[in-house]
């Protein structure tokens, strides 16, 4: 029913995006209720610290990557490649954190040089550290797009801060982005054309969104189409990518379209901003841009290059745009776009950053990810062949994709006013989380949506050979 799919072969995965979504498949009735029974039995302590949760937290959660259905799980430790919850049950963990965690949990190298930052220095004092030149260098040395670079606390900031420099430095008007990617939750970039939900439209005022427009993916006609219609209304500053396409890459981006978008970015003096929050450091050492061949004039990055710390984010590229950006004493002189934040490049987070970005290069970590990466998508190519599972199943790097539901495809499929695009939705949304579900009932969490990472210390064949039992037990249960 499904075969490995080449990860740049947009048509393939376009046609079996289709497949899915005409033939998707459900867990049977009879497990989702075991499921959910499991739950009841085996997390009552989870269930009772979320509910009590709620009642000073809003929702009662405040991660929104991991599956909460039919309540979220409370952690209290990472064990390796394992999270265990507070009732004691273990779960092999596909989620790292959401992406920062590429090494895995409580890597001895990471664990070692933080805990001696904290014990022997400092963990925080509000002024320079050398750690923040030795970060910029290093990621300027594996990205050479990278000449300055700026630390933030997170990769919403960061997007943030590009649209603002982009605007300072072309003195235009307008940002073009893809339909359906995610560039962070600010107020202007939240937006995303026919997918901006009601939700996250909430609070922020029309006009916000009247300078952010959206094309479909490799699409590269109508970002022609886009940029002429903005040319003589103040003209567009930027065309913001996530660099591997939408949502981690289910939606690929074709080495094509981002040679053909570089070239039309020129033509037009406006900046191509690579979002590599997510593929910077995982698709290797040279992020998305080194996979591709190609060179944009700014790079948002987030997750890995904080070594799984808090505050992990920051804005690099070209020297003369970087520039602009200033602290400090210089941040008061009149051409210069303002940043801040109290905790940003804090010592801490810079340290367990060039510790990971040095341990992936020592340990050829990128080499091992993917080898590991091919054996075990092959392996769920066979499972859902095996089980007649329609699924779309691929992988950039250690960026797993096993889509039962085609949820980010329906865009490409049916016209989103259709009121058979609602239904699709509603019907791909169940398919995934009650997939999500039974895969952490089953022992094995995984990322909202289908997409999973896979961290450097469960890449031995043991390890993708338990994981992959999980999935069969739950592929056996689809009908
Ligand atoms: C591509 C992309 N851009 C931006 C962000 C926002 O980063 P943060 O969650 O650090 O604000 C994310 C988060 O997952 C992301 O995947």
């Amino acid at each position: 029913m499904s075969k490995l799919i080449n990860e740049y072969d947009y048509a393939a995965i376009h046609a079996q995006a289709g497949e899915v979504i005409k033939n998707r498949k459900h867990l049977k009735r009879s497990a989702v209720e075991r499921y959910m029974k499991w739950f009841d039995e085996n997390c009552a302590k989870s269930k009772v610290e979320t509910a009590l949760a709620a009642e000073t937290i809003p929702g009662g959660i405040q991660h929104n990557l991991a599956n909460n259905h039919p309540f979220p799980i409370a952690i209290d430790r990472t064990e390796g490649p394992y999270l265990v919850d507070i009732d004691g049950n273990r779960y092999i963990d596909f989620l790292c954190a959401g992406g920062p965690t590429i090494l895995g949990n409580n890597y001895p190298a990471v664990t070692e040089a933080i805990v001696k930052q904290v014990t022997e220095k400092t963990h925080l004092h509000g002024l320079y550290s050398p750690y923040e030149r030795q970060l910029s260098e290093l990621i300027g040395k594996h990205m050479p797009s990278i000449e300055m670079f700026r630390c933030l606390a997170s990769g919403t900031e960061a997007d943030l801060i590009a649209a603002r420099l982009s605007r300072a430095f072309t003195g235009k008007k307008h940002i073009i982005r893809i339909a359906g990617g995610y560039h962070g939750w600010s107020d202007q970039l939240v937006y995303n054309d026919g997918a901006t939900t009601e939700m996250m439209k909430n609070g922020i005022p029309k006009d916000c969104f009247q300078n952010t427009h959206a094309i479909p993916a490799n699409d590269i006609e109508a970002l022609k189409a886009e940029i002429a219609k903005w040319e003589d209304k103040g003209g567009v500053a930027a065309f913001f990518v996530e660099a591997v396409g939408q949502d981690s890459g289910i939606v690929p981006l074709t080495k094509e379209f981002h040679k053909e978008a570089r070239k039309v970015c020129d033509e037009h003096d406006m900046l191509l901003v690579y979002d590599e929050v997510v593929t910077g450091f995982r698709l290797g050492m040279g992020g998305a841009q080194g996979v591709f061949g190609t060179k944009p004039d700014l790079t948002v990055f987030g997750k890995i290059i904080g070594g799984g710390l808090g505050c992990s984010g920051g804005i690099g590229g070209r020297k003369d745009i970087m520039s602009l950006l200033a602290a400090g004493v210089s941040a008061e002189s009149e051409n210069k776009v303002k940043v801040g934040g109290t905790l940003s490049a804090n010592p801490l987070t810079c340290l367990a950053g060039i510790t990971v970005i040095n341990e992936l290069e020592k340990e050829n970590v990128h080499e091992k990810l993917d080898e590991a990466s091919k054996y075990f998508m092959n392996g769920i190519a066979e499972l859902t062949e095996k089980y007649d599972v329609p699924a779309l199943v691929f992988h950039h790097q250690s960026i797993l994709h096993i889509d039962t539901h085609g949820l980010m495809h329906l865009p490409y499929f049916f016209d989103t006013k259709d009121p058979e695009y609602e239904k699709q939705l509603y019907d791909a949304y169940m398919n995934y989380i009650e997939f999500s579900m039974a895969l952490a009932a089953e022992g094995l969490i995984i990322a909202n949506g289908g997409k999973t990472y896979l961290p450097y210390n469960a890449t031995s064949k043991e390890m993708l050979d338990e994981a992959l039992a999980v999935y069969e037990r739950v592929f056996k249960e689809f009908e």
